[in-house]
């Protein structure tokens, strides 16, 4: 739920606007025209603003200006109508993050909002932190040549496992480059199907396909001086590949349906966890395309070589979950957390720490957590991103019990928790799953 200002001079729009929110669960602060909304914004705490573009006084643009210049992390979603279509054109490469035409349905605001709120492939205004904690030599003299490169317009290949902080370099490197001020566009080429990829990444026109019913930049000019991520360009489709390759080397976008080229300059930054050159052997990937990326290539180690970071990585995400700034960590724990394998990365650690407090409010990691070190099976011993903290300590209790053959004293022993209360989650899970069936 967010604290939204949303601001228009159309009394009518503005109060139906603020209900839809309300009733979405929103807290809504009004404004009716730019001035006003200014002032607003000076006094009271938002998370976005929505405005309209056509006022009287200062109008949406000035207003967005305004917002850049102020509060450059402000998310702004503008509203235009027919007529203001170049005004919203505009807008976007102000830097507003993304605009709804009115009149827009539930389902349009929904989309822009969910965008908003999940970082989702929208437009992210870089809010998240990008702090990346390291003391290894390889990781320190890495950063030092991404920090190098992101001073130039040169596109990067980050090319490293799962879990390794991709994404975080990503995002280190569009705050430290000269492009910070504009947007930061992160768009999943594995999440959607080749034509939506197509369409998501240049837009399209009216009419270009059943369902345009108006125009849609795209999100290479919604990134229009700051930085794109291609994240899991191995996943791209070779048509596309063969798009995007003109794409870099024009420096101007196509729409789907559109008549003339928009010009762009973006930074594009592209990652994968696949080794390309394999790809390229296979006939998967454009080879003219991977020299086109690959002009500063970044490779993030994985976890189990650079294990000199565990340690500052547990600190860091103690801090982060248990609020305690100078968290001690036992020598048991300390050998344990450098034998293991560590296959889920950064990623991993971060999970099985926020675990360890979410089930116990204190961290000691004992072996249970780590699961099963002797058995390798990724499905076992890789803890996964998106499990809930409730399906995890389902799992962990079940595979906790496997291992000891069923023996519930031994396999409390192992979780640290009570007999008692282990008999209390194992019966809370019969009625589940009497409930369920
Ligand atoms: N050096 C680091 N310092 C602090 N946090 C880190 C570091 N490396 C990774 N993380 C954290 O680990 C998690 C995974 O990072 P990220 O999403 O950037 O990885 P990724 O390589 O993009 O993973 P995937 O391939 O699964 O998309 C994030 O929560 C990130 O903040
Ligand atoms: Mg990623």
């Amino acid at each position: 739920m967010s604290r939204l200002l949303i601001v228009d001079d159309d009394i009518q729009m503005l109060s139906a606007l603020e209900a839809a929110l309300r009733r979405k669960g929103h807290t809504v602060e009004t404004a009716s025209n730019g001035i006003d909304a200014a002032s607003k914004l000076e006094k009271e705490t938002v998370q976005a603003v929505i405005t309209d573009l056509r006022m009287p006084g200062m109008n949406g643009l000035e207003l967005l200006q305004h917002v850049r210049r102020t509060k450059p992390a402000m998310p702004v979603i503008v509203l235009s109508a027919y007529g203001t279509v170049p005004m919203a054109v505009e807008a976007i490469k102000a830097g507003a993050s993304d605009f709804l035409m009115k009149p827009f349905s539930h389902e349009a605001l929904d989309e822009v909002l969910n965008k908003l709120s999940a970082g989702g492939s929208g437009i992210r205004t870089d809010l998240q932190s990008a702090e990346i904690i390291t003391q290894n030599p390889l990781m320190l003299s890495l950063l030092d040549q991404a920090a190098q490169a992101a001073k130039t317009q040169a596109t990067i290949l980050v090319q490293a496992e799962s879990g390794t902080g991709k994404e975080l370099l990503a995002r280190w490197i569009h705050r430290n480059s000269l492009n910070h001020n504009g947007p930061f566009v992160a768009v999943n080429c594995a999440a959607l199907p080749e034509n939506l990829l197509e369409s998501e990444l240049f837009g399209y026109e009216k009419g270009a396909f059943t369902g345009a019913n108006g125009f849609k930049p795209g999100k290479f000019e919604l990134a229009q001086n700051g930085t794109m991520l291609l994240d899991e360009i191995g996943e791209m489709a070779p048509l596309l590949q063969a798009k995007l390759l003109r794409v870099l080397q024009e420096q101007e976008v196509d729409r789907v349906g559109g008549k003339r080229p928009i010009p762009i300059k973006v930074r594009v930054i592209a990652t994968t966890n696949k080794d390309l050159r394999k790809l390229i052997a296979r006939g998967q990937f454009r080879e003219d395309l991977f020299f086109r990326l690959n002009v500063v290539p970044l490779r993030i180690p994985p976890l189990r070589d650079r294990k000199d970071d565990i340690a500052v990585l547990t600190q860091y995400f103690m801090k982060k979950f248990g609020g305690i700034a100078d968290a001690q960590v036992d020598n048991e724990t300390v050998e344990l957390l450098d034998r293991y394998g560590w296959p889920g990365n950064v990623r991993e650690l971060e999970n099985i720490i926020h675990r360890a407090y979410a089930l116990r409010g204190r961290l000691k990691i004992t072996p249970a957590d780590l699961f099963d070190q002797s058995v390798d099976t990724p499905e076992s011993t890789a803890l996964q991103a998106g499990h809930s903290v409730s399906e995890m300590e389902r799992k962990l209790i079940m595979t906790t019990l496997e291992q000891t053959n069923g023996n519930r004293t031994h396999a409390a022993r192992l979780l640290g928790i009570s007999l008692r209360t282990l008999r209390n989650k194992l019966r809370e899970y019969r009625v589940e799953e009497t409930v369920t069936v």
